[in-house]
């Protein structure tokens, strides 16, 4: 099922998810759910409080040919589409400058500077724990969903000019949307 996508403005954005004890059907469902709304809405990653959800979830699936080849090549082995259940980043290697994008912001674009390699432990579908490290745009994705996880956007690491290139098209969205910041 294709759920509606929450935008900047909307109280849940900043809201804080709560860890998951138990990754049970209802929250297999949810991932489904999310999956076919993240693919619906053209995006390569979804939280949960992107969709008005709590819960600490999210989704990313990146198509082939996004990432260079040689990133692309390091990060084979990881399945995709990755559900991640209590997602966390327990290490972060390098920074890279790079484009970003939020289907909670749309016609909002910016560069954003992230670690070029980070490992991420979260609980699988299965509920069993899993360890992954990955690089480019997949690491880029996976910082930027668990941010939303934790009430973090990603406008909050633009730099001051470029949060000032977009502060008309922030202030509009926002207000159209319930006015949260
Ligand atoms: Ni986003």
């Amino acid at each position: 099922m294709v759920l509606k996508v929450c935008k900047y403005g909307e109280k849940v954005l900043r809201d804080k998810a709560t860890p998951v004890a138990v990754v049970t059907d209802a929250q297999r469902e949810l991932a489904d759910d999310m999956i076919e709304t993240m693919h619906h809405a053209k995006g390569v990653g979804l939280a949960a409080q992107q969709v008005g959800r709590t819960e600490r979830i999210c989704v990313i699936d990146i198509p082939e040919g996004c990432d260079d080849a040689e990133d692309e090549l390091f990060n084979a082995p990881i399945p995709m589409p990755l559900k991640m259940w209590n997602p966390e980043i327990v290490a972060q290697d390098g920074s890279v400058c790079d484009k970003e994008g939020c289907l909670s912001f749309p016609g909002v674009g910016g560069s954003i500077v992230r670690a070029a390699q980070v490992t991420v432990q979260y609980l699988d579908e299965q509920n069993r724990p899993q360890m992954i490290t990955a690089r480019g745009y997949l690491a880029r994705a996976m910082q930027h969903e668990i941010d939303h996880l934790n009430g973090v956007l990603y406008i909050d690491h633009m730099s001051a000019v470029e949060r000032l290139t977009y502060a008309t098209k922030l202030k509009k969205l926002s207000k159209a949307n319930g006015g949260v910041r």
